[in-house]
């Protein structure tokens, strides 16, 4: 049975040209990059290729750019280090950021280090802007605005440029969280004020367990791990030189391919929305459908016998998507950004997320099977 997988914004599967390149880079550099020897400077010579495509594909310098193991660990790295380098004593963020923003928030508050403020949303989960600028007038404390470019469960975007020229009238940092957006959306960072940005290559069809974090070069933070002087000191051990050159050739790949990814993504997203619409009656479209990500579809549906096994039910069915974000444990413990959003309701989330290999039989599929799981529209009966 051919698996049909929705879930591209838990993770994307490995485009083999990069896994070819990989292979190709782990039997060729045979080097420590840090080694002064040929082997070495090889090596080094291929992560400096590599961080320049990064840093061209995002209008940053190469001193800009710095390695890491993902996307976890470059939101982790952006917060400590603005609070333990750059004086910040206030954050302003919102409940619907990954765990990776939340939890470290959190740490960073129980610690004494921060104080947290959550800016207004409205019921699509967008930021409220009069809200944070009178957040950011508030206070005369050094304060640091995180909030993602795209949110990984719903889609709902960032005015990226907006929340930028606000920071900066403010002398405020600027954190995003731009894991869903590397890749899909194209980001020029010398027209945006932006001090911190993160990226993760397993979600634009790279390999899994490395990243980057841009560090806007006004912002002199310290080593975030001890060890080695790699990445220009900021961060110890021996490169992940296969990852690191992966990385790079999938956002070339999908700098190449964006528009042409788009358009197909676009279309069979839309009809699955048609579809869905078609067929069920009472859902509900999380987020913003129409002005947010084109990858994520994310839909409720009313309380039905058979809704709460719902995606087991899909994927002994051979269909994957998720209730929520793709979560450590393995198990689905609901949503905390619908919660924030909606509140406790016994209506049960589908987050569908495409890439441009799906298709519209897929959806028909998908559908069909959804169809003998929950109740469907008198009119599409029978
Ligand atoms: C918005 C967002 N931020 C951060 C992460 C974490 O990235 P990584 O899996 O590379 O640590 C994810 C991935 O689930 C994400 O969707």
């Amino acid at each position: 049975m051919n698996r049909i997988y929705f879930d591209h914004a838990a993770t994307t599967p490995i485009d083999p040209a990069v896994a070819e390149t990989m292979t190709e880079a782990m039997l060729r550099y045979t080097g420590n990059p840090s080694s002064i020897h040929n082997e070495g400077r090889t090596a080094r010579a291929a992560v400096e290729r590599a961080r320049k495509t990064v840093a061209d594909s995002l209008g940053a310098s190469i001193g800009e750019i710095f390695f890491t193991s993902g996307g976890t660990e470059s939101n982790n790295m952006a917060l400590k280090c603005a609070v333990r380098d750059l004086g910040v004593r206030r954050i302003i963020s919102s409940p619907l950021e990954h765990h990776a923003v939340l939890h470290v928030l959190d740490r960073l508050r129980d610690e004494g280090s921060v104080e947290v403020e959550h800016v207004k949303l409205d019921d699509k989960g967008r930021v409220d802007m009069e809200d944070l600028q009178r957040l950011l007038q508030e206070s005369d404390k050094k304060t640091l605005v995180s909030l993602m470019y795209a949110n990984n469960e719903i889609g709902t975007m960032l005015n990226m440029e907006a929340v930028g020229e606000l920071c900066k009238s403010h002398g405020a940092l600027f954190h995003s969280d731009t894991v869903q957006t590397i890749g899909y959306f194209p980001i020029q960072l010398s027209e945006l004020n932006v001090s911190f940005m993160t990226g993760s290559a397993h979600k634009f069809y790279g390999p899994n367990g490395v990243g980057f974090i841009y560090i806007n070069a006004d912002n002199i933070v310290k080593p975030y791990i001890d060890g080695g002087a790699q990445e220009r000191n900021m961060r110890g051990g021996t490169e992940n030189i296969a990852g690191i050159i992966g990385m790079a050739k999938a956002l070339e790949i999908a700098q190449q391919e964006m528009d042409s990814r788009r358009e197909k993504i676009e279309e069979v997203r839309q009809y699955l929305r048609e579809s869905l619409e078609a067929a069920f009656e009472d859902i509900e479209f999380n987020g913003d459908p129409d002005g947010g990500h084109y990858k994520v579809l994310s839909v409720s549906f009313p309380p039905s016998p058979k809704a709460d096994m719902l995606l087991l039910s899909l994927d002994i069915a051979g269909i994957s998507v998720s209730g929520g974000s793709a979560c450590s444990s393995g198990a689905d413990a609901g949503s905390h950004v619908i919660a924030a959003l909606k509140g406790d309701s016994p209506r049960k989330t589908i987050r569908f997320s495409f890439s441009h290999h799906n298709t519209r039989e897929e959806v028909d599929t998908v559908i069909a099977k959804l169809q003998e799981i929950l109740p469907v529209k008198a009119a599409a009966e029978g």
